[in-house]
């Protein structure tokens, strides 16, 4: 058995401890019901949904796999509530939320029979999760794409792992099985990653969008928007160039969000890879194809045996 540590998988009722990140304006059916059927845990993002689409969503997810799945729901989004309510009267099996505080709606969650795994960044909040009642938590280090904090996954898994007894799941910077070995032994048991499904066929985010991802090196990721309290990494374009010249001449919250509002959805629906935010983690640099997610996992488990075998975790 590859997988020794059958917390994550006893929790969510998965074949591998293997997540898919919630992408707002991207991880819809399609990639969550592909991702439950190959094994994991298929997660629509909610964060761009409003409650009438996230129950369609919901739906038409259940019409492609009979698998558990989850729902990411962004707590800064003005319909968080809402969202929450309606996780709970369809009983989806997990939330996973981000940007924000869960607390308030753990015990609500709880008693409709949702599992609840808060993002995470530190390990204070981490330890304040499992005290709110948190099932798991996911330990997202900086490497990430998407919303970021400031600490590596490889200072961040160990740190959280150290406090909570709760199962962690590791999250940026993986993609491959070297990275899911790697969380491993950093203490997680389970992975979420993000990039590696955006190139896979049934992502059904924009052509142009896992075109420029293919073609970009781990330096190509750049952080904007500390200066709005809610730094993101994406693709280097046009579009971060002018983000970090508004920062780097002190320029206004307003001016920068003028700017940078609406560029997910621009590059992700429209293929605006120019002057959309085409967010993607530092371990694009080894996605080096689009694929099927069946291979992705096929993949990830092949390379999880050979990596064993490479540092004498098993024999042969
Ligand atoms: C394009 C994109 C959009 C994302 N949107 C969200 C989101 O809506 N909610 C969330 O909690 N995390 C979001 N994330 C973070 C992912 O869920 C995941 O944790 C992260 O991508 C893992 O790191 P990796 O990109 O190195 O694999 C996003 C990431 C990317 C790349």
């Amino acid at each position: 058995m590859i997988f020794k540590d059958q917390r994550v998988t006893e929790l969510f009722g998965i074949e591998y401890p293997i997540l898919q990140g919630g992408m707002a304006w991207i991880s819809d059916h399609e990639l969550a019901s592909a991702v439950s059927n190959a094994g994991g845990l298929g997660v629509i993002a909610a964060g761009n949904l409003s409650p009438e689409e996230l129950e369609m969503e919901i739906e038409k997810t259940r019409e492609l796999t009979s698998r558990p799945f989850g729902v990411n729901v962004m707590l800064l989004s003005p319909n968080a509530p809402e969202l929450i309510d309606l996780v709970c009267s369809k009983r989806v099996p997990v939330v996973t939320t981000g940007a924000g505080n869960p607390g308030p709606y753990i015990s609500k969650l709880k008693s409709a029979g949702v599992r609840v795994v808060p993002v995470v960044a530190s390990a204070g909040l981490a330890r304040r999760m499992e005290k709110a009642g948190a099932d798991a938590v996911i330990a997202e280090g900086m490497e990430a794409g998407g919303h970021i904090g400031k600490v590596t996954t490889m200072a961040l898994v160990p740190a959280v792992v150290d406090v909570v007894s709760i199962p962690v799941i590791a999250a940026g910077g993986i993609a491959d099985g070297r990275g899911v070995i790697a969380a491993l032994a950093l203490g997680a048991c389970g992975v979420q990653l993000g990039t590696r499904f955006l190139c896979t066929e049934e992502c059904t985010v924009h052509l142009n969008y896992k075109e420029k991802l293919l073609s970009s090196s781990e330096l190509d990721p750049v952080i904007t928007g500390t200066i709005t309290g809610h730094p993101v990494r994406a693709l280097r374009n046009s579009l971060t160039r002018k983000l970090e010249e508004v920062e780097r001449r002190g320029g206004t919250f307003e001016e920068f969000e003028m700017i940078a509002v609406g560029g997910l959805r621009r590059a992700a629906k429209e293929g605006d890879v120019k002057d959309g935010s085409v967010m993607a983690g530092q371990i694009c640099a080894i996605v080096r194809d689009v694929k099927p997610v069946s291979k992705v996992f096929k993949d990830i488990i092949n390379e999880i045996e050979e990596t064993l075998r490479r540092i004498g975790g098993v024999e042969g």
